[in-house]
């Protein structure tokens, strides 16, 4: 027999039974709770740690801040305070004819060079805009930066720049997202739109699963991958990219592999002429350029390009889509199929052309004067 702490009188077995429960059980609880707690407390230490150290980009190296590149060119403020800067070309915007607005792509800046000749942009009176697209060269990041924001910052650059009620917009493989963007948004204020080897995002809606699969199978395994991670790992973009376990992006690498016999053509030409401005293209730092352009253009977007309504549908301007046929980067059955959905979309296929045959100067004369007289 013995007294229990509450005063009951109890069994020596039941007592004994009771001790060794209260032995047992409690410290087992007690340290149970105990691991979870570190067991938590560590892994969000992890994740933590993984966050700042792998995951989380730097922030950008700000143009014009204290540390940052200094700004070299014109720019203008836009609305929400930010800057874009810009390069301005050919005859004087008030007698030209034509204005145009090209939009550059992935890994470029406002400073590409194409082949225009003195006597075209003369003879048909071309002014022609370049602009560092936002986080990219010399213009501002955009942290809030969406398809939609392309279309937008056309607009106000357009309007800073008064270039008047309507201009002509070209964009150039991912640079080819903002003018769908501005076919979407701002349809009112195109003069005519030109997609040159116009980027695709494999997650379009209107894409049946089949097409894209078809189209991801051509990529290289790393890129295939890689464009996953943007869709559905978007956080994860910045490690992926700076990890050095795989290889991830081709194009980044140098890989020639994604260039078709006539790119080879003009890589050669390309390179023994020197480019200038491509050391300022990615200055701000990788994320608020490339691995944005990657989140965005992958990303879920709100609209597919068939969605979009004709935007002249009194023929007052035109749409062109250019693919080569040879193109490695951009499948061509993909921009195809959007030009079979979109009738007013004027296609040219070019043979024995790859992604670079905007760089050939006489393709890029055709696009000019398809674009502007039609
Ligand atoms: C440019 O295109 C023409 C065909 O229009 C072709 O004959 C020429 O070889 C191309 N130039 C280069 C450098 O690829």
């Amino acid at each position: 027999m013995a007294i229990n702490e509450s005063g009951k009188r109890v069994t020596a077995a039941s007592a004994r039974a009771h001790t060794r429960k209260s032995k047992n059980k409690t410290p087992f609880l007690f340290s149970s709770i105990m691991i979870a707690q570190i067991a938590v407390a560590t892994s969000v230490g992890v994740l933590g740690w993984a966050y700042l150290a792998l995951l989380k980009p730097p922030p950008p190296k700000v143009c014009g801040s204290p540390g940052g590149p200094p700004v070299t060119s014109p720019r203008v403020q836009l609305s929400d305070g930010r800057h874009l800067a810009y390069k301005e070309d050919g005859v004087a915007k008030e007698k030209a004819k034509y204005k145009i607005i090209i939009v550059h792509g992935f890994d470029c800046s406002k400073d590409m060079m194409l082949p225009i000749s003195q006597d075209l942009i003369q003879e048909l009176q071309i002014y022609i805009l370049q602009y560092d697209r936002a986080g990219y060269g010399e213009s501002d990041p955009h942290p809030k930066r969406s398809v939609k924001s392309e279309a937008f910052e056309i607009e106000e650059l357009a309007d800073k720049l008064q270039l008047g009620p309507k201009f002509y917009v070209l964009g150039l493989s991912m640079g080819a997202y903002p003018v769908w963007s501005c076919l979407k948004y701002i349809p009112n204020r195109l003069a005519g739109a030109a997609l040159v080897v116009p980027f695709v995002n494999y997650w379009w809606s209107c894409y049946p699963a089949k097409l894209s699969n078809e189209g991801l199978g051509k990529m290289l395994a790393q890129d295939k991958l890689t464009f996953r991670i943007a869709h559905y790992a978007p956080w994860l973009v910045h490690w992926w990219m700076n990890q050095k376990w795989f290889r991830a992006l081709s194009i980044m690498e140098g890989n020639m592999a994604i260039f078709s016999p006539p790119d080879l053509e003009l890589v050669k030409q390309l390179s023994a002429a020197p480019s200038p401005g491509q050391e300022k293209v990615r200055q701000q730092g990788e994320f608020e350029c490339l691995y944005r352009d990657m989140i965005i253009g992958f990303g879920s977007w709100d609209f597919s390009p068939t969605d979009i309504k004709n935007p002249f549908p009194d023929n007052e301007g035109s749409v062109h889509l250019w693919q080569g046929h040879d193109d490695r980067i951009i499948p061509r059955e993909l921009n195809r199929y959007l030009a079979e959905k979109l009738p007013w979309i004027q296609y040219h296929e070019v043979p024995n052309a790859g992604h670079l045959l905007i760089h050939n100067a006489s393709y890029c004369e055709t696009i000019l004067r398809k674009l502007f007289t039609g």
